[in-house]
């Protein structure tokens, strides 16, 4: 079930994303079938000779759709997209491939991606200096640690493996994602690794709390922890920083994407 909590800006937010940013897909697919009938119809009345060339209108229909999305306040980095989305779609149509590799690509990409519209939170993977650098966070005696969205599991296998005497949970909710990360758990005693929304779950009794997320999803995980983390208890934030809130300690990692570890000390004795 979705948490719905106050952001600090007195926005409503539901598993971490404002409210007004829940469904970026709703302007996207109208600027897409707008641009299209306007160009269909133009073509259609004005220059029917014109339909005979589809990469054309499809060029055209693309120009439209981006300035429709940018009206529609979208995203900078979405405006390629749309340009890009219909020519694109001619150009794989003259492919003549079967069917089922749109479909089965399709279903790759939502079982990997699954509803990364809603989560804001996409996959990427912490490299190997940073989950060196995060191993160095642990606690010095057995703890708790969660990774929230473990994605394929790399970051707890080496901390659960490096660690024995700690325990780690890893929360993931892109199927199959999950399944690879829990596959690749079995036989660790010390590593569990779970099919959910980490944002149903309580993060009382960790010790170590590793997030890496996007921008979007940082104003309630601020609270989130704030809530739920226990006295004493850490959460490190991997490039991500919680809007409004000191960092007690702000590491960077020597990696080639100069990754910056956010620590923050959000336990209840704050
Ligand atoms: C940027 S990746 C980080 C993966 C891994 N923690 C790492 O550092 O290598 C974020 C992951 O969080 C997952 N995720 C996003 N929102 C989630 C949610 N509400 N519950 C569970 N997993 C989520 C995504 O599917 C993705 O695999």
């Amino acid at each position: 079930m979705a948490r719905i909590d106050p952001a600090p800006n007195g926005a409503a937010v539901s598993d971490g994303i404002p409210s007004k940013d829940r469904h970026p897909l709703l302007p996207a697919f109208l600027a897409q079938v707008l641009a299209a009938l306007v160009v269909g119809a133009l073509a259609l009345l004005a220059a029917p000779a014109l339909l005979g060339q589809p990469l054309f209108l499809a060029a055209l229909q693309g120009v439209l759709a981006l300035l429709i999305a940018w009206r529609l306040g979208a995203p900078i980095w979405w405006l390629p997209m749309h340009f890009c989305f219909l020519p694109l779609a001619v150009l794989a149509r003259g492919m003549a491939l079967p069917g089922w590799v749109w479909g089965g690509g399709f279903v790759l990409l939502l079982l990997v991606f699954w509803r990364t519209d809603q989560s804001r939170v996409p996959l990427y993977l912490t490299n190997r200096r940073s989950r060196d650098a995060l191993q160095l966070q642990l606690p010095a005696g057995p703890c708790r640690v969660i990774d929230l969205g473990c994605g394929d599991g790399a970051v707890l296998r080496q901390l659960a493996a490096a660690r024995p005497d700690c325990s780690f949970v890893g929360f993931e909710h892109a199927p199959l994602t999950w399944a690879w990360a829990w596959l690749r758990a079995r036989g660790r005693h010390n590593l569990s690794i779970r099919c959910g929304d980490f944002w149903t779950h309580s993060l009382a009794g960790y010790d170590l709390v590793y997030a890496f997320l996007s921008p979007a999803a940082m104003p309630a995980l601020g609270i989130k922890a704030r809530t739920e983390m226990s006295p004493g208890a850490r959460l490190v934030s991997n490039s991500f920083a919680i809007p409004g809130q000191v960092a007690l300690d702000v590491i960077d990692v020597a990696d080639a994407r100069k990754t910056r570890f956010y620590t923050y000390d959000c336990g209840r004795s704050q």
